[in-house]
């Protein structure tokens, strides 16, 4: 068993590893070859990523892929997706070449505003608090001039500020509850030194404001930070053609098949154990985009699933229907993306997944994402209506399996052909790879 390790992160880049494979492996040469695999020869290439984390040791791949067909607002767009899941790039393409026949994805940033907050305790008379508030609210502005100065260059800035009474929830807990534009930027370094500075001023204020009691002046900050939940920075994707023009080689019924899969998302409206895994195809895309595009992919998972439950209920975040004979599917979702700043303009391939996006604007962003996020939800409600998911999946994932037992050319070769006129399951697949080896 592994014992605690003192000074790691004073260690080497070399030693780190030595000391992983001498204490982890019993063949410590290949896992240090393995590790080392993945390094770039550049070696300013190399030590930009090491420079990302602490305690780096090696690279670890995910395949970059690309869906093209996206016709959003009457343009087109050949989306970059990052991910590891077999059918996922190849479901999207899909999607987006159906719907760019049928009119295409219209997207819509209905709004854009983040928020950031400062958490603080106050001992003391509220009516106190709230005059002290609107008596300082403009020094909030002022002391933070140098931070916003270069934001509101760009437009942006902070929006407002507003004194929270929490008290009913936590005892003596306030909040600064601030609003901020960012535009191009994601913004979280921008809300964080705003905040960390309102935070001080605050402090700082009440110190020396003259109706205070001791106690009162005694403000305590807990914690200043932004917050990952956007319901103000929603973004709507939406599809919707006559239910006839449905019919494809797999919709042979367009009727039954809009009905049932205005049905599957009614399912996940009302059903949360369905609304997770709905919700998850729909991240499948999200992520692929916000990852490709050098963004955060946690804050939009956490933003997105706060928001799917923001009625009290998880739920579904599309919506579909016929009406008059016109299907439509459609999202609003909260996604807070930046197109400058952070890993941005820093990872080479962050940078060549903008250019192939043309190098929108983040609200560009958020409307691609939000229309693959959409078209990944389609693809899947349409599998799942109609074929079932695993042929699709199945068939995509056939590689992998063969790629597990190291089949040959030829062995893939017969495996393959066999494989197109049979349903696919992993034990078909190992069975006819032993059959072959026997
Ligand atoms: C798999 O990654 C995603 C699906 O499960 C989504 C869904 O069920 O809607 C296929």
């Amino acid at each position: 068993m592994a014992e605690a390790v003192s000074g790691f992160s004073k260690f080497n880049k070399e030693e780190k590893i030595n000391w992983l494979a001498k204490t982890y492996f019993s063949q410590p040469e290949i896992a240090i070859q393995t590790l080392k695999q993945y390094w770039n020869e550049d070696q300013k290439l190399q030590q930009l990523h090491d420079e990302f984390i602490e305690n780096t040791v090696s690279n670890f791949y995910l395949p970059m892929g690309i869906a093209p067909n996206f016709l959003i607002n009457g343009k087109y767009y050949t989306v970059p997706m990052v991910i590891e899941e077999s059918s996922v790039v190849a479901a999207a393409a899909k999607a987006a070449k159906f719907w760019s026949t049928r009119g295409g994805f219209k997207t819509t940033v209905v709004n854009s505003e983040k928020i950031g907050q400062v958490h603080f305790l106050y001992k003391g008379e509220t009516a106190k608090l709230v005059k002290f508030f609107s008596e300082i609210k403009l020094k909030f502005f002022s002391a933070t001039e140098h931070i916003t100065k270069n934001m509101q260059k760009r437009g942006g800035g902070i929006l407002d500020i507003e004194l929270r009474n929490k008290t009913n929830e936590l005892e003596n807990y306030f909040q600064l509850h601030v609003t901020f534009e960012t535009k191009d930027s994601m913004g979280a370094n921008f809300i964080n030194s705003c905040l960390e500075q309102f935070a001080a001023t605050l402090k700082e204020e009440a110190q020396s404001y003259k109706d205070f009691t001791v106690e009162e002046k005694n403000i305590t900050v807990v914690m200043s930070i932004l917050s990952n939940y956007v319901p103000n920075c929603i973004v709507r994707a939406e599809v919707s053609c006559k239910v006839e023009e449905l019919t494809e080689k797999k919709i042979e019924n367009p009727v039954e098949f809009a009905e049932k899969f205005v049905q599957a998302v009614r399912i996940a409206e009302v059903e949360t154990f369905r609304a997770v895994t709905h919700n998850k195809g729909i991240m499948n895309g999200i992520d692929a985009v916000v990852l490709a595009t050098g963004n955060d992919f946690r804050a939009v998972e956490a933003g997105v699933h706060a928001y799917a439950s923001r009625n009290g209920k998880y739920s579904s975040l599309s919506h579909a229907k016929i009406e008059n004979g016109i299907f439509s599917f459609w999202m609003e979702i909260p996604l807070a993306l930046g197109t400058v700043g952070g890993l941005t303009s820093l990872h080479p391939l962050v940078k060549i997944a903008l250019e192939i996006l043309e190098k929108p604007s983040a609200q560009e962003l958020m409307q691609i994402v939000a229309a693959t996020g959409l078209a990944q939800n389609f693809a899947a409600l349409r599998s799942l209506t109609t074929t079932g998911i695993q042929e699709g999946h199945m068939k995509m994932h056939l590689n992998n399996i063969l790629n597990q037992h190291q089949a040959t050319a030829e062995e893939r070769k017969t495996i393959t052909s066999f494989f197109e006129n049979n349903p696919i399951t992993h034990a078909s697949v190992v069975e006819m790879i032993e059959s072959l080896r026997k």
